[in-house]
C-alpha cells in the first residue's frame, strides 16, 4: 500500500475528471507559452538529455516524461495518481514512445530506488503542494548522482494575490527558504532562474493570440534591475 505524506490536495489528482482536464485547463490558450517555458527550463537543466537516466517525480500527465523520452532519455515517470499516469500513458502511446519510458505509481516521499541511481531527478509543479519539502528534496538528492531540478512559486509575488482562491492553495517560498532547503539537503545551486511577473493563472485565462504581447511586457518587467524579485516562479538547478 502507498502511504502519502504531507502533500496538499492529495486526493485532488486522484479523480478521473481532474486528470482528464488537467492539461486543457492549464496549457491551452495563453497557457501554451507556460508549457513551452517550463519544457525549456527542464531541457536546459538536464542537457545533454540523450541516453541520460532520469527520474521525474510527480510526473502527472507526463508532459515532460514524454518530451524527454522523445529526445532519447532513459526515463521513469513516477506519480501517486493512477488517473494522471493513465493520461501520461495515452500521451506516450500517441507519441510512439511508450516502449521507451516507464510510468510507475509511487510516493515521492519514499523513492523505490537505490542511492545515486539516476543521472538527473526532477519535479515540476510539485513543491508548492508539499508541506514537508525537505523530506522530498532529500529523497530526490539521494537517488540522483548529479542533477536535481525543481520549481517553486514565490511568496513575494503576484502569485500570493490569488493564492487564497486556489482550491488547495499553494506553499509559497522565499528565496532564502529555498537556499536553506538546498543547504540542508547538501545540494549546490548551479543556476536559478526567476520568471513570470504576471502569474501563470493570468496567462491561462487569456487567448493565445494576446499572450505573446503580455509575455513581452512580462519579460521586460523581469529584466529591469530588481524586476526578477517580482517573479512568481523560480527554477532551481542543483547538483548533489
Ligand atoms: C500540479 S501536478 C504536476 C504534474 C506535472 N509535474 C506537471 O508539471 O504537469 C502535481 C502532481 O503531483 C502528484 N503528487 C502529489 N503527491 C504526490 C506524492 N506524494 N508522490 C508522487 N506524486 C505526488 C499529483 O498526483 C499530481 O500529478
Amino acid at each position: 500500500m502507498i502511504t502519502q505524506r504531507s502533500v496538499k490536495g492529495q486526493e485532488w489528482y486522484q479523480a478521473d475528471d481532474i486528470a482528464e482536464e488537467y492539461e486543457e485547463k492549464r496549457f491551452s490558450r495563453g497557457g501554451r507559452l507556460i508549457d513551452r517555458r517550463e519544457k525549456q527550463a527542464v531541457l536546459d537543466a538536464l542537457a545533454p538529455v540523450e541516453d541520460s537516466t532520469v527520474l521525474e517525480v510527480a510526473c502527472g500527465t507526463g508532459r515532460f516524461t514524454v518530451m524527454l523520452a522523445e529526445r532519447g532519455a532513459d526515463i521513469v515517470g513516477m506519480d501517486i495518481s493512477g488517473p494522471m499516469l493513465q493520461q501520461g500513458r495515452e500521451k506516450a502511446r500517441a507519441a510512439g514512445v511508450d516502449d521507451h519510458l516507464e510510468f510507475m505509481r509511487g510516493d515521492a516521499g519514499r523513492l523505490p530506488f537505490p542511492d545515486d541511481h539516476f543521472d538527473a531527478v526532477f519535479a515540476m509543479r510539485f513543491f508548492h503542494l508539499a508541506d514537508t519539502p525537505a523530506s522530498y528534496l532529500s529523497e530526490m538528492r539521494r537517488v540522483s548522482k548529479g542533477t536535481v531540478f525543481f520549481d517553486t512559486f514565490n511568496r513575494f509575488s503576484t502569485r500570493s494575490i490569488y493564492n487564497w482562491a486556489l482550491p488547495m492553495g499553494s506553499r509559497l517560498y522565499s528565496r532564502y527558504e529555498v537556499r536553506k532547503l538546498l543547504d540542508d539537503a547538501g545540494l549546490e545551486l548551479v543556476t536559478d532562474d526567476h520568471d513570470f511577473v504576471l502569474p501563470y493563472g493570468f496567462y491561462r485565462e487569456i487567448p493565445g493570440s494576446t499572450a505573446s504581447t503580455f509575455r513581452r511586457i512580462d519579460t521586460t518587467l523581469g529584466s529591469i534591475p530588481g524586476g526578477d524579485r517580482l517573479s512568481s516562479v523560480s527554477y532551481w538547478h542543483c547538483e548533489g
